[in-house]
């Protein structure tokens, strides 16, 4: 596993007379990056010139990053620049060159320009200067000359929270925002309604977040062991945006070039919904057995609301409009996704409007019901967003789509093929959810594994599609379903680095993206970055694979260890002791051993040193 240096740049910057190494470590990696000889340096006495337009917005974020990245306190003015050197400088212009988000960023010995056509770009092109500064540098710092030309390859590079299967505080997510844009992530989207909560304040129909938003308390129960709350019991676990929070979240990531999508899942997922307003279910008597209280993870049976009331659509129709004014975004997600239609089939509602509008079955019913949200969303002026299901039946010609299962159903195919923007949210190459290590090394997840560079390796165009069809690919989304992250420090585990590698796949060019290369950018740079700015991530890609059989014939057991990384060498022990570069045996390749024997593995770098936790397992 040898290391292919040359695709990092490495210079040698002299400054103050100290040579010191610069490689290129961005993420995401930019479309062109050439450097320069010379240096920029960056101090105090470095002036800050804004374009007075982006002035009031950009000019918190600059100062406040410089002075927590960097120990700097800038002086920060609005306009043109007024210095001959040493400052610099964010002009918005008029380029061809550059896109909206795009930007050039120049850095010269005498000063920083970065250019852009619109505030997005300014934002990202900070983002990169806020990169290209030594991390951990405090005071006076060089930079290198260089000149960064770059676009983005998707408008919609997103990832979802779900913070209804466990409630993620207002402060976390600011702070969440704040990350990801770090990475050029522009789309947020807040999956707000689930079974297992609703989020969001609705002034119109209180008892969604005064009886929705809690549910009864299991902690300590695995999540699919769960039983059903019952009446009686206290509803202790949960919580709710105010519409007061949510406009402060809104506000906080505009600044910061994010957008967020409110998703209100329907017309399944609805069982606090229901829990909180039973009518909109199908039967008006409460058949035996059906449980109406908040699901407190398991399963969730009876969660799809009625698509025969009229009731119905009226109580979403008022849901809507109230969260439509609320989000600026033109995105309205309804979700549509994992509808059980066994209570349609029972429901005389159901079935009646299914006669009167001739629908054959309950997929095409399932058509009507998006077809209305569509009507009610497009009312409000807003593009609607559907899971893929929504593609079932009828479809519903002008949504956007979310295109999650591969496989047999093909969305990924068949939404662009069919004419729809889409969005590629993929659950085999997309859903952090899943656990990113070894299965028995990692935190509880659900029982399938989504190593951090099948994310980075992800291709969101299907090579199935032709170029007319491709170009409804309009973005790329990771996915933290919420049911095993109870915690803010799990939730970042889960998160990151996977987003920054999902971010390199939304942004960058695929001709500049290289596994290698972001992998070294993790380990040389950002998860120092991380660090600094105290959040958890997961270092699951230095773990080594183990994996084994056992030959019954000869009474062998034959290993095979692997590892995602390149570059690094794994070192095993058989004889119980944590394995070294010094004391243990260099993996070649498989090899046999006894059966039962514990072996231990670990990764090391050129410097001898242990990167991964030590994967231990006996071969039985
Ligand atoms: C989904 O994973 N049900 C969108
Ligand atoms: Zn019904």
């Amino acid at each position: 596993m040898k290391k292919t240096v040359f695709i990092i740049v490495t210079v040698l910057i002299s400054f103050c007379g100290q040579a010191q190494e610069y490689k290129n470590t961005f993420i995401p990696q930019p479309e062109s990056v050439v450097m320069q000889s010379g240096g920029f340096k960056l101090g105090n006495t470095t002036q800050v010139f804004i374009s007075k337009s982006m002035y009031a917005d950009l000019k918190p974020i600059v100062a406040s990053k410089m002075s927590s990245d960097n120990g700097l306190q800038l002086d920060v003015k609005s306009g043109r620049v007024s210095s001959k050197s040493n400052y610099i400088s964010f002009e918005i212009v008029k380029d061809k060159k550059i896109q909206s988000e795009g930007y050039i960023l120049e850095v010269k010995p005498s000063q920083i320009t970065i250019k852009a056509t619109d505030y997005a770009g300014l934002f990202n092109g900070f983002q990169t200067l806020r990169q290209a500064i030594p991390m951990g540098s405090k005071g006076e710092t060089a930079i290198p000359s260089m000149i960064i030309t770059d676009n983005p390859r998707f408008h919609w590079r997103g990832v979802l929270a779900d913070v209804s299967r466990h409630f993620q505080t207002k402060e976390f997510l600011l702070k969440q925002i704040d990350v990801i844009s770090s990475y050029k992530i522009n789309t947020f989207h807040l999956h707000l309604t689930d079974d297992q909560g609703w989020r969001i304040e609705i002034k119109k129909y209180p008892n969604l977040t005064k009886k929705g938003a809690w549910r009864a308390g299991r902690t300590g129960i695995a999540w699919w062991s769960r039983e059903a709350a019952t009446a009686e019991e206290p509803k202790t676990v949960g919580g709710f945006y105010t519409q007061e929070d949510l406009k402060e979240i809104i506000a906080y990531a505009k600044v910061r070039n994010v957008e967020i999508i409110p998703e209100i899942d329907v017309p399944a997922h609805s069982k606090a919904l229901i829990a909180a307003y039973p009518y909109l279910f199908c039967y008006d008597k409460v058949p035996e057995g059906v449980n109406f209280e908040v699901a407190v993870g398991g399963k969730a049976p009876d969660n799809a609301l009625c698509a025969g009331k009229e009731t119905t659509y009226a109580f979403l129709e008022d849901v809507i409009k109230e969260v439509a004014a609320l989000f600026p975004s033109k995105y309205f997600h309804i979700g549509g996704d994992e509808c059980n239609k066994s209570n349609w089939k029972k429901c005389p509602h159901c079935q009646k409007v299914m006669k009167d509008n001739n629908l054959k079955d309950e997929e095409e019913l399932q058509s009507y019901f998006i077809q209305r949200m569509h009507k009610i969303v497009t009312a409000q002026k807003k593009v609607m967003i559907g899971w893929d299901e929504v593609l079932s039946g009828n479809g519903v010609k002008g949504a956007t789509i979310m295109a999650w299962r591969r496989g047999i159903h093909t969305p990924e195919i068949k939404a662009p093929r069919e004419g729809y923007p889409t969005i590629m949210t993929s659950y085999l190459h997309s859903y952090i959810s899943r656990v990113q290590g070894p299965m028995f090394m990692e935190p509880e997840g659900p029982l399938s594994v989504l190593p951090l560079s099948v994310v980075y390796n992800h291709e969101p165009v299907p090579s199935e599609l032709t170029a007319a069809e491709a170009k409804r690919v309009i973005g790329n989304q990771v996915s933290l379903w919420g049911e095993f992250t109870p915690t803010e420090s799990h939730f970042e585990y889960m998160l990151y680095p996977r987003t920054l590698a999902s971010a390199e796949v939304s942004w960058s060019n695929p001709k500049v993206k290289n596994w290698e290369r972001f992998q070294d950018a993790l380990e040389f740079d950002h998860f120092a970055r991380l660090e600094r700015d105290k959040v958890n991530f997961s270092k699951s890609m230095f773990t080594v694979y183990p994996a084994f059989a056992i030959d019954q014939l000869n009474n062998e057991a034959i290993v095979f260890l692997k590892t995602e990384t390149v570059g690094y060498t794994i070192y095993y022990t058989l004889n119980g002791e944590d394995p070294t570069m010094a004391e243990g045996t260099k993996y070649m390749g498989d090899f046999k051993t006894t059966p039962k024997t514990l072996l231990k593995a670990g990764l090391f770098n050129e410097k001898g040193e242990l990167l991964s936790t030590i994967t231990e397992i006996r071969l039985k």
